[in-house]
């Protein structure tokens, strides 16, 4: 079992597409243990995406990430980092393969709607920066119908 860190950014919050974006880790089968909409501050933000730091578009992405409301989440089962990951797609929507919230949503580098942890000692450093109050430990009764 893992837990992975997802964010739906401003924009697939500005564009309305949290629901649809929700929707496809639930029916995937993915079980939520954490949820909370908040504006993100510059010290988390940076903290974010502090392995980006040097990098020239580092700024600007700070600026759009910390814009508006962002949807923080935590998702939990067997490999859901890269299951996530597959979810998501490639970073560029419009090199990321259709069926995937980039491919179907997507057409800017910049403008890719979600963030999801790449590696475990990711996903670990996000989930305590974004949820230092922890995630929820539940029993979910359908999780029994998705494992074999
Ligand atoms: P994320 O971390 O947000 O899940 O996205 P990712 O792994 O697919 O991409 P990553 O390489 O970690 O980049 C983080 C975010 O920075 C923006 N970016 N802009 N202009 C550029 O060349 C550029 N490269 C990356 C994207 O918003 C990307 O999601
Ligand atoms: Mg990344």
């Amino acid at each position: 079992m893992q837990t992975t860190y997802i964010m739906i950014k401003p924009d697939g919050v500005q564009r309305g597409l949290v629901g649809d974006i929700i929707g496809r880790f639930e029916r995937k089968g993915l079980q939520l243990v954490a949820m909370k909409a908040v504006v993100p501050d510059q010290a988390t933000a940076r903290a974010h995406y502090a392995v980006h730091a040097e990098r020239p578009f580092f700024e600007g992405l700070i600026s759009f990430v910390t814009s508006g409301p962002v949807i923080c989440m935590a998702w939990q089962g067997v490999d859901a980092i890269a299951v996530a990951r597959r979810l998501i797609g490639s970073t560029n929507g419009r090199e990321a393969a259709p069926g995937t919230i980039r491919g179907d949503f997507g057409m800017d580098m910049g403008y890719n709607m979600i963030h999801g942890s790449d590696a475990e000692e990711s996903a670990a450093s996000e989930l305590a920066l974004w949820f230092p109050e922890g995630t929820m430990a539940w029993t979910q009764d359908a999780q029994r119908w998705v494992y074999e």
